[in-house]
């Protein structure tokens, strides 16, 4: 319709369910799914593989200018593929995810990753349509969505999410361990990105008390709000 299909952004820290919910609503409305995390991620494994030291801010911008990166955004299958090497598991790796900040903060490699971004969110607009989810999407990277929405959940929910996906369960142990990580990681990212608090325009959904089933129900109301406004 118009010539551009449908482009919804989405952001939120990590543990607010967005990957779930923005891969979900994707294949539910047959729209193609861009998961930027992943591609800071991929970024890290492509500097370690090159040997770069991750502090050398002008040596990882170079060599991230130079990455074969391929996002594939099929959301029943989404996959990252670098240097025809299929990376989709590796770049999950708790050693990377400890680093992935440093890379993620590279001024830069935030310029040239955007760009790359920019670039898939227009291609998929052009076709089908598109989900985007990250920390910048609705601020940065594509603040013309058609549909903007911050997905933001309080910190004993996040965690015991993360647990339960990092270690299998969600005990006293387990939260402790993923919350050095998990609340260290957003109070580094959030030093260039402002994704806990929703930016002018941008819809706030707070999943806090919600399930997996109630978040997406929330957030499929809004698009489907916002679609039939405008
Ligand atoms: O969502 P995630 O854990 O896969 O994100 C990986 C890292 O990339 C994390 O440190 C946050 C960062 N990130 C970012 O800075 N901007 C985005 N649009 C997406 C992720």
């Amino acid at each position: 319709a118009n010539g551009r299909a449908l482009v919804v952004a989405i952001d939120g820290p990590s543990g607010s369910g967005k990957s779930t919910i923005s891969r979900r609503l994707a294949t539910e409305l047959d729209l193609a799914y861009l998961d930027t995390g992943a591609m800071y991620r991929a970024a890290t494994w492509w500097c370690l593989r090159r040997g770069v030291d991750l502090t050398d801010v002008d040596g990882v911008a170079a060599v991230v200018r130079q990455m074969p990166l391929v996002m594939v955004t099929d959301p029943a299958a989404p996959r990252v593929v670098c240097d025809d090497v299929d990376i989709t598991e590796a770049i999950r790796a708790s050693e990377l995810s400890a680093v992935v900040s440093r890379v993620a903060t590279n001024l830069d490699v935030r310029a040239e990753l955007g760009r790359l971004q920019r670039e898939i969110i227009a291609a998929e607009a052009g076709r089908n349509g598109i989900v985007a989810e990250g920390r910048d999407i609705t601020t940065v990277v594509a603040p013309d969505a058609d549909v903007r929405l911050l997905l933001i959940a309080d910190e004993t929910a996040r965690l015991a999410r993360r647990a339960k996906e990092l270690h299998g369960t969600a005990d006293e142990a387990t939260v402790a361990r993923t919350r050095d990580e998990v609340v260290r990681r957003d109070a580094d990212d959030s030093t260039v990105s402002t994704f806990m608090t929703a930016a002018d325009g941008v819809v706030t959904v707070d999943s806090s008390a919600y399930g997996v089933e109630e978040t997406f129900e929330a957030v499929l109301s809004v698009v489907e709000a916002a679609r039939a406004g405008g």
